[in-house]
Protein backbone atom coordinates (compact mmCIF):
# COMPACT_ATOMS: atom_id res chain seq x y z
CA UNK A 1 0.00 0.00 0.00
CA UNK A 2 1.84 3.33 -0.98
CA UNK A 3 1.73 6.11 1.12
CA UNK A 4 1.09 8.13 -1.85
CA UNK A 5 -0.96 8.42 -5.65
CA UNK A 6 0.09 11.13 -7.36
CA UNK A 7 2.99 12.91 -7.52
CA UNK A 8 5.31 15.94 -8.98
CA UNK A 9 8.26 16.69 -9.90
CA UNK A 10 10.09 19.64 -11.07
CA UNK A 11 14.06 21.38 -11.19
CA UNK A 12 14.56 24.64 -9.66
CA UNK A 13 17.05 27.41 -9.66
CA UNK A 14 20.77 27.64 -11.20
CA UNK A 15 20.67 24.60 -13.94
CA UNK A 16 23.04 21.60 -13.37
CA UNK A 17 23.92 18.45 -16.03
CA UNK A 18 22.12 15.37 -14.88
CA UNK A 19 18.79 17.20 -13.81
CA UNK A 20 17.42 15.79 -17.05
CA UNK A 21 18.71 11.85 -15.60
CA UNK A 22 17.28 12.72 -12.18
CA UNK A 23 13.45 14.13 -13.73
CA UNK A 24 13.87 10.96 -15.80
CA UNK A 25 14.65 8.40 -12.78
CA UNK A 26 11.65 10.14 -10.69
CA UNK A 27 9.05 9.59 -13.48
CA UNK A 28 10.12 6.50 -14.47
CA UNK A 29 10.25 4.95 -10.67
CA UNK A 30 7.14 6.43 -9.70
CA UNK A 31 5.09 4.50 -12.97
CA UNK A 32 7.32 1.69 -12.04
CA UNK A 33 5.88 1.67 -9.17
CA UNK A 34 2.08 2.29 -9.91
CA UNK A 35 1.84 5.81 -9.08
CA UNK A 36 0.33 9.07 -11.66
CA UNK A 37 3.07 11.48 -12.34
CA UNK A 38 2.90 14.93 -13.33
CA UNK A 39 6.04 17.64 -14.00
CA UNK A 40 5.74 21.22 -13.44
CA UNK A 41 7.42 23.78 -15.84
CA UNK A 42 9.81 26.24 -14.62
CA UNK A 43 10.31 25.26 -11.18
CA UNK A 44 8.30 27.29 -8.60
CA UNK A 45 6.96 30.06 -11.10
CA UNK A 46 5.22 26.76 -12.77
CA UNK A 47 3.76 25.73 -9.47
CA UNK A 48 2.02 29.32 -9.10
CA UNK A 49 1.14 29.13 -12.48
CA UNK A 50 -0.37 25.89 -12.26
CA UNK A 51 2.06 25.20 -15.69
CA UNK A 52 1.19 21.06 -14.57
CA UNK A 53 1.28 18.32 -17.04
CA UNK A 54 0.91 14.37 -16.65
CA UNK A 55 3.63 12.56 -17.86
CA UNK A 56 4.80 9.14 -19.24
CA UNK A 57 7.34 6.53 -20.10
CA UNK A 58 7.85 8.31 -23.49
CA UNK A 59 7.82 11.67 -21.71
CA UNK A 60 11.71 11.31 -20.50
CA UNK A 61 12.94 9.34 -23.25
CA UNK A 62 16.09 10.31 -24.77
CA UNK A 63 17.47 12.99 -22.09
CA UNK A 64 19.55 11.01 -19.85
CA UNK A 65 22.49 12.11 -21.91
CA UNK A 66 21.52 15.81 -21.93
CA UNK A 67 22.75 19.01 -20.06
CA UNK A 68 20.12 21.58 -18.88
CA UNK A 69 16.66 20.37 -17.70
CA UNK A 70 13.66 19.44 -19.84
CA UNK A 71 11.46 20.87 -17.29
CA UNK A 72 13.07 24.37 -17.61
CA UNK A 73 13.89 26.28 -14.23
CA UNK A 74 13.76 29.64 -12.78
CA UNK A 75 14.20 31.82 -10.39
CA UNK A 76 11.15 32.76 -8.82
CA UNK A 77 10.44 35.79 -6.43
CA UNK A 78 6.81 35.39 -5.55
CA UNK A 79 7.90 31.75 -4.43
CA UNK A 80 9.62 33.51 -1.12
CA UNK A 81 5.73 34.97 0.05
CA UNK A 82 3.44 32.89 1.93
CA UNK A 83 0.99 33.79 -0.44
CA UNK A 84 2.98 32.63 -3.67
CA UNK A 85 4.01 29.35 -1.57
CA UNK A 86 0.03 28.83 -0.76
CA UNK A 87 -1.24 29.41 -3.90
CA UNK A 88 1.37 26.88 -5.35
CA UNK A 89 0.28 24.16 -2.58
CA UNK A 90 -2.74 24.36 -3.86
CA UNK A 91 -2.25 23.87 -7.16
CA UNK A 92 -0.79 20.43 -6.43
CA UNK A 93 -3.95 19.58 -3.68
CA UNK A 94 -6.83 20.59 -6.35
CA UNK A 95 -5.14 17.77 -8.89
CA UNK A 96 -4.78 15.02 -6.16
CA UNK A 97 -0.87 15.53 -6.30
CA UNK A 98 0.22 14.53 -3.15
CA UNK A 99 3.68 13.88 -2.69
CA UNK A 100 6.62 16.37 -5.09
CA UNK A 101 10.18 15.99 -5.45
CA UNK A 102 12.30 18.91 -5.98
CA UNK A 103 15.61 18.91 -7.78
CA UNK A 104 17.41 22.30 -7.11
CA UNK A 105 19.83 24.21 -4.73
CA UNK A 106 20.13 25.11 -1.21
CA UNK A 107 17.23 28.10 -2.42
CA UNK A 108 15.47 25.34 -3.90
CA UNK A 109 15.48 23.20 -0.88
CA UNK A 110 14.71 26.07 1.54
CA UNK A 111 11.10 26.26 -0.73
CA UNK A 112 10.39 22.74 -0.25
CA UNK A 113 11.03 22.79 3.05
CA UNK A 114 8.09 25.97 3.12
CA UNK A 115 6.00 23.31 1.10
CA UNK A 116 6.21 20.41 3.44
CA UNK A 117 5.31 22.86 5.96
CA UNK A 118 1.92 23.11 4.23
CA UNK A 119 1.50 19.82 4.20
CA UNK A 120 2.89 18.74 0.77
CA UNK A 121 5.10 15.82 1.36
CA UNK A 122 8.65 16.66 -0.18
CA UNK A 123 11.58 15.21 -1.40
CA UNK A 124 14.76 17.34 -2.12
CA UNK A 125 17.52 16.20 -4.27
CA UNK A 126 20.62 17.98 -4.87
CA UNK A 127 20.45 19.44 -8.22
CA UNK A 128 23.79 22.22 -8.52
CA UNK A 129 27.02 22.30 -9.70
CA UNK A 130 28.11 24.19 -6.34
CA UNK A 131 28.61 20.83 -4.20
CA UNK A 132 27.44 22.88 -1.28
CA UNK A 133 24.80 21.18 0.06
CA UNK A 134 25.64 19.20 3.38
CA UNK A 135 24.41 15.62 4.31
CA UNK A 136 25.68 14.50 0.75
CA UNK A 137 29.00 13.79 -0.67
CA UNK A 138 27.94 14.73 -4.00
CA UNK A 139 25.45 16.82 -5.59
CA UNK A 140 24.41 16.37 -8.81
CA UNK A 141 26.04 18.14 -11.62
CA UNK A 142 29.40 18.90 -9.48
CA UNK A 143 31.55 15.81 -11.13
CA UNK A 144 30.52 17.37 -14.75
CA UNK A 145 31.43 20.95 -14.07
CA UNK A 146 34.65 19.80 -12.24
CA UNK A 147 35.13 17.72 -15.49
CA UNK A 148 35.25 20.51 -17.65
CA UNK A 149 37.53 22.50 -15.33
CA UNK A 150 39.77 20.34 -15.71
CA UNK A 151 39.83 19.87 -19.48
CA UNK A 152 40.02 23.78 -19.87
CA UNK A 153 43.15 23.48 -17.23
CA UNK A 154 44.76 21.11 -19.72
CA UNK A 155 44.21 23.21 -22.22
CA UNK A 156 45.56 26.23 -20.86
CA UNK A 157 48.50 24.82 -19.59
CA UNK A 158 49.63 24.02 -23.49
CA UNK A 159 49.70 28.00 -23.78
CA UNK A 160 51.32 28.26 -20.71
CA UNK A 161 54.19 25.92 -20.41
CA UNK A 162 54.93 27.30 -24.36
CA UNK A 163 55.07 31.40 -22.97
CA UNK A 164 56.47 30.57 -19.07
CA UNK A 165 53.66 31.92 -18.16
CA UNK A 166 51.26 32.17 -15.72
CA UNK A 167 46.92 31.63 -15.54
CA UNK A 168 44.32 32.63 -13.43
CA UNK A 169 40.99 30.95 -13.52
CA UNK A 170 37.90 31.93 -12.11
CA UNK A 171 35.11 28.90 -11.14
CA UNK A 172 31.74 28.92 -10.33
CA UNK A 173 30.46 27.67 -6.70
CA UNK A 174 28.45 30.86 -5.31
CA UNK A 175 29.70 31.10 -1.78
CA UNK A 176 31.14 27.23 -1.74
CA UNK A 177 34.65 26.28 -2.60
CA UNK A 178 34.49 22.76 -3.84
CA UNK A 179 34.73 23.02 -7.64
CA UNK A 180 38.16 24.84 -7.16
CA UNK A 181 39.12 22.78 -4.57
CA UNK A 182 38.53 19.16 -6.76
CA UNK A 183 39.51 20.77 -10.00
CA UNK A 184 42.52 22.23 -8.49
CA UNK A 185 43.56 18.70 -7.49
CA UNK A 186 42.98 17.21 -10.33
CA UNK A 187 44.87 20.11 -12.51
CA UNK A 188 48.15 20.30 -10.29
CA UNK A 189 47.07 24.07 -9.77
CA UNK A 190 49.82 25.88 -7.59
CA UNK A 191 47.50 27.77 -5.73
CA UNK A 192 43.64 27.65 -5.22
CA UNK A 193 41.59 30.39 -3.16
CA UNK A 194 38.37 29.63 -1.87
CA UNK A 195 36.23 31.77 0.21
CA UNK A 196 36.59 29.27 3.25
CA UNK A 197 40.30 29.76 3.61
CA UNK A 198 41.86 33.19 4.48
CA UNK A 199 45.52 33.73 1.92
CA UNK A 200 47.97 36.45 2.03
CA UNK A 201 48.31 37.20 -1.50
CA UNK A 202 51.84 38.41 -1.00
CA UNK A 203 52.89 35.28 -0.17
CA UNK A 204 50.81 33.89 -3.10
CA UNK A 205 52.97 35.96 -5.45
CA UNK A 206 56.13 35.26 -4.16
CA UNK A 207 55.53 31.59 -4.58
CA UNK A 208 54.64 32.13 -7.68
CA UNK A 209 57.96 33.99 -8.51
CA UNK A 210 59.93 31.88 -6.68
CA UNK A 211 58.18 28.23 -9.07
CA UNK A 212 59.41 30.13 -12.41
CA UNK A 213 62.97 30.79 -10.23
CA UNK A 214 63.14 26.93 -10.04
CA UNK A 215 62.20 26.21 -13.49
CA UNK A 216 58.70 25.52 -13.19
CA UNK A 217 57.52 26.48 -16.80
CA UNK A 218 53.75 27.79 -15.57
CA UNK A 219 51.67 28.45 -12.84
CA UNK A 220 47.47 27.91 -12.62
CA UNK A 221 45.94 29.60 -9.97
CA UNK A 222 42.23 28.57 -9.40
CA UNK A 223 39.94 31.20 -8.08
CA UNK A 224 36.38 30.60 -6.43
CA UNK A 225 33.91 33.37 -7.35
CA UNK A 226 33.07 33.48 -3.69
CA UNK A 227 37.03 34.99 -3.33
CA UNK A 228 36.63 37.92 -5.65
CA UNK A 229 36.95 38.12 -9.50
CA UNK A 230 39.90 36.75 -11.18
CA UNK A 231 40.90 39.82 -12.64
CA UNK A 232 41.13 41.42 -9.23
CA UNK A 233 43.13 38.53 -8.23
CA UNK A 234 45.29 39.41 -11.42
CA UNK A 235 45.75 42.54 -10.53
CA UNK A 236 47.06 42.37 -7.04
CA UNK A 237 49.20 39.88 -8.15
CA UNK A 238 51.49 42.40 -10.70
CA UNK A 239 51.60 44.50 -8.02
CA UNK A 240 53.32 42.07 -5.93
CA UNK A 241 55.73 40.15 -8.18
CA UNK A 242 55.10 42.45 -11.53
CA UNK A 243 53.82 39.20 -13.32
CA UNK A 244 50.91 39.61 -15.70
CA UNK A 245 49.08 36.63 -15.46
CA UNK A 246 45.98 35.91 -18.03
CA UNK A 247 42.54 35.49 -16.90
CA UNK A 248 39.94 32.74 -18.11
CA UNK A 249 36.43 33.44 -16.64
CA UNK A 250 34.52 29.84 -17.41
CA UNK A 251 31.10 31.05 -16.27
CA UNK A 252 28.28 29.28 -17.51
CA UNK A 253 30.19 26.71 -19.52
CA UNK A 254 30.61 24.67 -16.45
CA UNK A 255 26.79 24.48 -16.17
CA UNK A 256 26.63 23.05 -19.70
CA UNK A 257 27.02 19.70 -22.10
CA UNK A 258 26.18 16.11 -21.18
CA UNK A 259 26.57 14.78 -17.35
CA UNK A 260 29.47 12.70 -16.95
CA UNK A 261 28.24 9.07 -16.02
CA UNK A 262 28.95 9.37 -12.38
CA UNK A 263 26.38 12.34 -12.52
CA UNK A 264 23.75 10.42 -14.57
CA UNK A 265 24.45 7.17 -12.07
CA UNK A 266 23.74 9.77 -8.75
CA UNK A 267 21.13 11.35 -10.26
CA UNK A 268 19.60 8.03 -11.26
CA UNK A 269 19.82 6.28 -7.85
CA UNK A 270 18.16 9.42 -5.92
CA UNK A 271 15.83 10.07 -8.41
CA UNK A 272 13.96 6.59 -7.70
CA UNK A 273 15.48 6.64 -3.68
CA UNK A 274 12.83 9.83 -3.25
CA UNK A 275 10.38 8.05 -5.01
CA UNK A 276 10.55 4.85 -2.58
CA UNK A 277 10.93 7.06 0.44
CA UNK A 278 7.68 8.66 -0.40
CA UNK A 279 5.82 5.56 -1.31
CA UNK A 280 6.75 4.02 2.46
CA UNK A 281 5.73 7.16 3.91
CA UNK A 282 8.55 9.60 4.26
CA UNK A 283 8.30 13.13 3.33
CA UNK A 284 10.07 16.53 4.57
CA UNK A 285 13.55 15.10 3.21
CA UNK A 286 16.91 15.99 1.15
CA UNK A 287 17.98 12.61 -0.59
CA UNK A 288 21.69 12.54 -0.66
CA UNK A 289 24.88 10.02 -0.72
CA UNK A 290 26.96 9.40 1.93
CA UNK A 291 30.10 7.06 1.15
CA UNK A 292 28.03 5.11 -1.18
CA UNK A 293 25.03 4.73 0.86
CA UNK A 294 21.44 6.72 -0.15
CA UNK A 295 20.42 8.53 2.96
CA UNK A 296 17.87 10.98 4.16
CA UNK A 297 18.00 13.84 5.89
CA UNK A 298 14.95 16.18 7.37
CA UNK A 299 14.96 19.16 4.90
CA UNK A 300 14.96 21.57 7.71
CA UNK A 301 18.11 20.52 9.28
CA UNK A 302 20.02 20.35 5.87
CA UNK A 303 18.95 24.07 5.29
CA UNK A 304 20.34 25.20 8.23
CA UNK A 305 23.43 23.38 8.57
CA UNK A 306 26.66 24.53 6.39
CA UNK A 307 28.36 22.28 4.40
CA UNK A 308 31.61 21.42 6.39
CA UNK A 309 35.03 22.77 4.37
CA UNK A 310 36.76 19.45 3.08
CA UNK A 311 40.07 20.44 4.88
CA UNK A 312 41.76 17.39 4.12
CA UNK A 313 41.48 17.42 0.42
CA UNK A 314 43.40 21.41 0.95
CA UNK A 315 45.63 20.33 2.44
CA UNK A 316 46.74 17.37 0.03
CA UNK A 317 46.24 20.17 -2.72
CA UNK A 318 48.76 22.15 -0.98
CA UNK A 319 50.88 19.08 -0.53
CA UNK A 320 51.47 18.29 -4.01
CA UNK A 321 51.72 21.34 -5.42
CA UNK A 322 55.26 22.40 -4.10
P1 LIG B 1 19.33 27.19 -6.01
O1 LIG B 1 18.20 26.28 -5.71
O2 LIG B 1 20.14 26.74 -7.18
O3 LIG B 1 20.16 27.50 -4.78
P2 LIG B 1 18.08 29.82 -5.75
O4 LIG B 1 18.80 30.18 -4.50
O5 LIG B 1 17.94 30.87 -6.78
O6 LIG B 1 18.73 28.58 -6.50
O7 LIG B 1 16.63 29.31 -5.32
C1 LIG B 1 15.71 28.86 -6.30
C2 LIG B 1 14.33 29.29 -5.95
O8 LIG B 1 13.93 28.69 -4.71
C3 LIG B 1 14.16 30.77 -5.70
O9 LIG B 1 14.03 31.51 -6.90
C4 LIG B 1 12.85 30.81 -4.91
O10 LIG B 1 11.75 30.67 -5.76
C5 LIG B 1 12.99 29.54 -4.06
N1 LIG B 1 13.49 29.93 -2.74
C6 LIG B 1 14.74 30.31 -2.39
N2 LIG B 1 14.82 30.65 -1.08
C7 LIG B 1 13.58 30.48 -0.58
C8 LIG B 1 12.98 30.69 0.71
N3 LIG B 1 13.68 31.14 1.76
N4 LIG B 1 11.65 30.42 0.85
C9 LIG B 1 10.91 29.96 -0.20
N5 LIG B 1 11.42 29.78 -1.43
C10 LIG B 1 12.72 30.02 -1.63
O1 LIG C 1 24.28 27.75 -8.25
C1 LIG C 1 24.85 27.54 -9.51
C2 LIG C 1 25.53 28.79 -10.02
O2 LIG C 1 26.08 28.52 -11.29
C3 LIG C 1 26.59 29.38 -9.09
O3 LIG C 1 27.81 28.67 -9.17
C4 LIG C 1 26.66 30.79 -9.62
O4 LIG C 1 27.10 31.68 -8.61
C5 LIG C 1 25.22 31.09 -9.99
O5 LIG C 1 24.58 29.84 -10.17
C6 LIG C 1 25.09 31.89 -11.25
O6 LIG C 1 23.74 32.19 -11.40
P1 LIG C 1 23.06 32.66 -12.78
O7 LIG C 1 22.86 31.42 -13.59
O8 LIG C 1 21.79 33.28 -12.34
O9 LIG C 1 24.01 33.58 -13.44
Amino acid sequence: MSAVKSIAVLTSGGDSQGMNAAVRAVVRSALYNGLEVYAVQRGYQGLINDDIRQMDLRSVGDIIQRGGTILQTARCKEFLTEEGQQLGADNLRKRGIDGLVVIGGDGSYKGASKLSKLGIKTMGLPGTIDNDIPFTDFTIGFDTAVSIVVDAINKLRDTMTSHERSSIVEVMGRHCGEIALYAGLASGAETILVPEIPFNIAEVATRMKDNFAHGKRHSIILVSEGVCSGEQIATQITECNGIEPRVTVLGHIQRGGAPTHNDRILASRLGDFAVRRLIEGDSSKACGVLKGELVATDIHQVVSTQRPFNMEMYELALRLSQ
